[in-house]
């Protein structure tokens, strides 16, 4: 929706010839979007002077997908949602999800040994996308998944990965599932019982400030977010995680070193994800050469002023992960894939907000702590038993649509781990 398959081509070749800093006109519009590639602005546009913008461009189309939840509203509303749905994602509830990520994981790669004798080619691509889809959606619905497949006959919201068009009628259709979910919560206030998931907590939640809960709408537009905000970015993410290790295996036969040397990876703790330093380095090397929000948008309330140049009130102004962390200012050598980058403990690239793909300040992804736990579990259990040989078709195309993503599939060979 918005971007044309060329968009991200043109955003790079437009940065090289125009620099840190510089404005395009669109005709369409009769309006100027200014897109700025600097540290020193993006801090400003995300952080310190985030009050004057709201997000701006290509909002109305997101908003018939997702409604007025907390990704798409603006002011007290979303201060609200945010007050809400934060405490949600805290490092400690996250990791009660440990053995849901597991029993994900461990269903969609118990079949895999049968691929693997046989030297069937698995399409990595479309094993993610399924994968994080079914996280997500335990992560939310929790038991009650049963009984949403029951009425639908197909696991819901399988429409996510079977569609890859993000349309309109993408759009109208993912959204006529809010009904359902809808019915769910009805069923739920009816029998009052306890549901550990996300969709319980945000029933139960209550607004700090007004002690309100959040009101029926609001509540089908945050589930229809998370599905969404939680699912192809991560799925993004650990497709290319596997394309990148499975095309440099040095750092493959680093991580599985780190991997093989844990005691176990069932139950994994958040703090455990996080010492498994070189597999968090391999998962932020891959979103930082493949930012999932390749793109992020606002709109200047108040005129600004960025590098020296008046942004009038009113004004939409672009700000790009792909760009600000390929950048041969900040990176050295910012197109090789170099896990080793972020384990210099003399280094902050968030700190320089160079690295950025989690956005920054106020509105940076609430979901953040999830991801990188989910991810990291997935990494840490799959990597134990498998490798994955990449099927070459040469070098991955990437398709710049909503997310950034794959063009095609990727195809893989998997090779079971010898054990001793
Ligand atoms: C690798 C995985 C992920 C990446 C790279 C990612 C990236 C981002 C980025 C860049 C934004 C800011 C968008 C903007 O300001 O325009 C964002 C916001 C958001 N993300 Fe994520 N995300 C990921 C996973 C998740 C997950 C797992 C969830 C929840 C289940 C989630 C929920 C959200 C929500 C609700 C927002 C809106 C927050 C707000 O406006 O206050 N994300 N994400």
């Amino acid at each position: 929706m918005g971007a044309t398959p060329d968009s991200l081509q043109r955003l790079v070749t437009a940065a090289s010839i125009s620099g840190d800093i510089f404005r395009i006109h669109a005709p369409g519009r009769g309006s100027d979007t200014w897109i700025i590639n600097n540290p020193a602005d993006i801090k400003r546009v995300l952080v310190t002077n985030h009050h004057n913008y709201t997000k701006g461009i290509g909002l109305d189309r997101v908003k018939i997908l997702l409604g007025n939840g907390i990704m798409t509203s603006e002011g007290s509303l979303w201060r609200s949602q945010r007050r809400m749905i934060q405490p949600l994602f805290h490092r400690k509830l996250v990791e009660q999800f440990v053995s849901l990520i597991e029993q994900a994981v461990d269903e969609r790669t118990v079949h895999w040994q049968a691929l693997a004798q046989a030297g069937t080619i698995i399409n990595i691509t479309e094993e993610m996308s399924e994968l994080t889809l079914d996280i997500v959606v335990r992560s939310i619905f929790g038991r009650d998944l049963e009984w949403l497949t029951a009425r639908t006959g197909v696991l819901p919201f399988q429409m996510v990965t079977d569609e890859s068009a993000r349309d309109l009628q993408f759009a109208y259709k993912f959204r006529s599932l809010t009904r359902l979910v809808g019915e769910l919560v009805a069923k739920r206030r009816a029998a009052q019982e306890e549901h550990f998931d996300l969709l319980g907590m945000m029933m139960a939640a209550r607004d700090k400030e007004t002690g309100k809960p959040m009101p029926d709408r609001e509540l089908l537009d945050e589930t229809m977010t998370l599905i969404v905000a939680g699912h192809e970015t991560t799925a993004s993410s650990l497709n290319f995680v596997w394309y990148l290790l499975a095309t440099h295996p040095q750092a493959a036969a680093r991580l599985h070193a780190e991997i093989d040397a844990l005691p176990s990876v069932s139950n994994l703790s958040f703090q455990d994800t996080e010492n498994l330093r070189y597999t968090q380095a391999v998962i932020q090397e891959a979103m930082r050469l493949y930012p999932p929000g390749w793109v992020l948008t606002r709109r200047t309330i108040e005129a600004d002023i960025l590098s020296g140049f008046t942004i009038p009130a009113g004004t939409d102004v672009m700000l790009s992960p792909y760009l600000i962390q390929r950048h041969t200012d900040h990176w050295e050598s910012p197109e090789e894939f170099r896990p080793e980058r972020f384990l210099d403990p003399k280094r902050d690239p968030r700190a320089e907000w160079v690295y950025i793909p989690f956005a920054a300040g106020p509105r940076h992804c609430v979901g953040e702590n999830l991801a990188m736990y989910e991810m990291t579990v997935h990494v840490a259990r799959v990597a134990r038993d498998w490798c994955l040989e990449y099927v070459d078709e040469g070098p991955v195309e990437l398709e710049a649509a909503i997310n950034l993503r794959s063009r095609r599939g990727i195809k893989m060979r998997l090779v079971a781990r010898a054990k001793d």
